[in-house]
């Protein structure tokens, strides 16, 4: 396993669509052990192939409260193939928009079609957090960030302060 480096916004990669993974190779595994490392060593509870560059619809996630004990998850193609017209908003941020947070808005369930680490085809009844983090994932892979639910005020200023810190990065760098 090794630890991938996380793209941040304004990345233009962040904006790409996925691909959908024809076949669970060792190639897609080894993928997905990355992207788990690299997850945890962020830390974070969820993370987008895209996010560390690879263009595939593929996710990982671990939502278990106890830190102790992992629970990952994977999911290669995702899709949602039913959304409740009940909403849950929660605060959230993202791996590729660091130190930003925000309530956001979606369905409270979902029904969620995938294949697993092994590729076989899993569906699962999404709610709560797993539900709007599943979301949040799929949304990574059609190139979609959490801020596009926001006014145009309020991510301007979010993408102006990522613009900003990435500039005073830089400027350290010797
Ligand atoms: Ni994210």
């Amino acid at each position: 396993m090794a630890i991938k480096k996380i793209l941040i916004l304004p990345d233009p990669i962040l904006r790409k669509k996925s691909s959908p993974v024809e076949i669970v190779n060792d190639e897609i595994k080894k993928l997905m052990d990355d992207m788990l490392e690299t997850m945890y060593k962020a830390p974070g509870i969820g993370l987008a192939a895209i996010q560390i560059g690879v263009p595939k619809r593929v996710v990982v996630m671990d939502i278990a409260k106890d830190q102790d004990k992992k629970e990952p998850m994977y999911f290669v193609n995702p899709e949602v193939t039913w959304k409740s017209n009940e909403k849950a908003t929660y605060e959230e941020g993202c791996l590729s928009i660091p130190n930003q947070f925000a309530n956001i808005e979606r369905p409270e369930k979902c029904n969620i079609k995938y294949l697993d680490y092994f590729g076989v085809e899993k569906e699962i009844k999404a709610e709560g957090l797993l539900a709007t983090c599943i979301q949040h994932e799929i949304d990574h892979l059609n190139g979609i960030l959490f801020i596009d639910y926001l006014s145009k005020l309020k991510k301007d200023i979010i993408v102006k302060k990522l613009i900003k810190n990435k500039k005073e990065l830089e400027r350290i760098v010797v």
